[in-house]
């Protein structure tokens, strides 16, 4: 199953893209990046990209593009951020002219791929795109060993758009989490309620760093704080 994100793709900025937590996000990732040897203004690509949400926050800092498996996400991304080039494609097959000195796949993206054979799909794939000695930045969906039911609550408040979002995110096979989405949206003097569930891979600590290795990332690092959202596994590609 593909998790469409369509609908929630036109307000997905105003529920989900925020300073407060991109902020320290980037900040920490770039640390994590140079730290591990990728220097500036080299070549990234931002995996699963989305409406672009982190693009601001690298782009004077590198050389930035996206790859995104939704047109209507790209779509949005491709209007604010004209003079970046964004490539619409699959985490498990994609296919690109160009190599990389790093990538990043953030918010837990990594785990739409659902299953834990296109997740090693999916990592043979960044490590073909990357070059000797480049990095591959992986923020895990949860993991089995953290895992937890939950129901999410917060709400957007704009002049021109109002959304009151409930999330319920549930386990519903041993490796499949449900996250069913609950927005009433309010815009132009209207309200609609929008309901849809998405499946989401959740896989073990050991599953991620497998499908890292077996593709030829060995891991360098583990970052678990909570500037990143879901932490960080690092894979560097060997060099030469
Ligand atoms: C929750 S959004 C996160 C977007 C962005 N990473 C962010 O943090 O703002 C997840 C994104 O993953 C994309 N996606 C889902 N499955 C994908 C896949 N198999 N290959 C590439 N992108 C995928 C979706 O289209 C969506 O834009």
């Amino acid at each position: 199953m593909y998790s469409d994100f369509k609908t929630i793709s036109t307000y997905y900025d105003a529920l989900y893209v925020n300073d407060r937590e991109y902020t320290p996000e980037a900040t920490k990732v770039k640390e994590l990046l140079t730290r591990n040897g990728v220097p500036l203004h080299t070549d990234l690509l931002v995996l699963a990209c989305g409406t672009g949400g982190h693009i601001p926050y690298f782009k004077d800092d590198y050389h930035v593009s996206g790859l995104d498996l939704s047109e209507d996400m790209l779509d949005l991304a491709r209007k604010k951020f004209p003079d970046v080039r964004f490539h619409l494609g699959n985490l498990i097959d994609f296919e690109l002219e160009t190599d990389f000195d790093a990538m990043i796949c953030m918010y837990g993206s990594i785990g739409f791929v659902r299953t834990v054979d296109n997740l090693r799909a999916s990592m043979k794939r960044i490590a073909a795109h990357l070059r000797p000695g480049g990095l591959a930045l992986i923020t895990p969906w949860s993991t089995v060993e953290d895992f937890q039911d939950n129901i999410v609550v917060n709400a957007a408040d704009r002049p021109d758009l109002k959304i009151a979002r409930m999330e319920q995110v549930r386990l519903k096979e041993p490796a499949i989490v449900e996250v069913t989405f609950h927005h009433l949206i309010g815009k132009n003097k209207e309200v609609t309620y929008h309901k849809q569930s998405m499946e989401i891979g959740l896989f073990s600590r050991e599953e991620y760093l497998s499908a890292m290795a077996d593709a030829g990332l060995q891991v360098v690092e583990e970052y678990t704080g909570t500037d990143v959202r879901g932490g960080v596994y690092i894979g560097k590609r060997a060099a030469g």
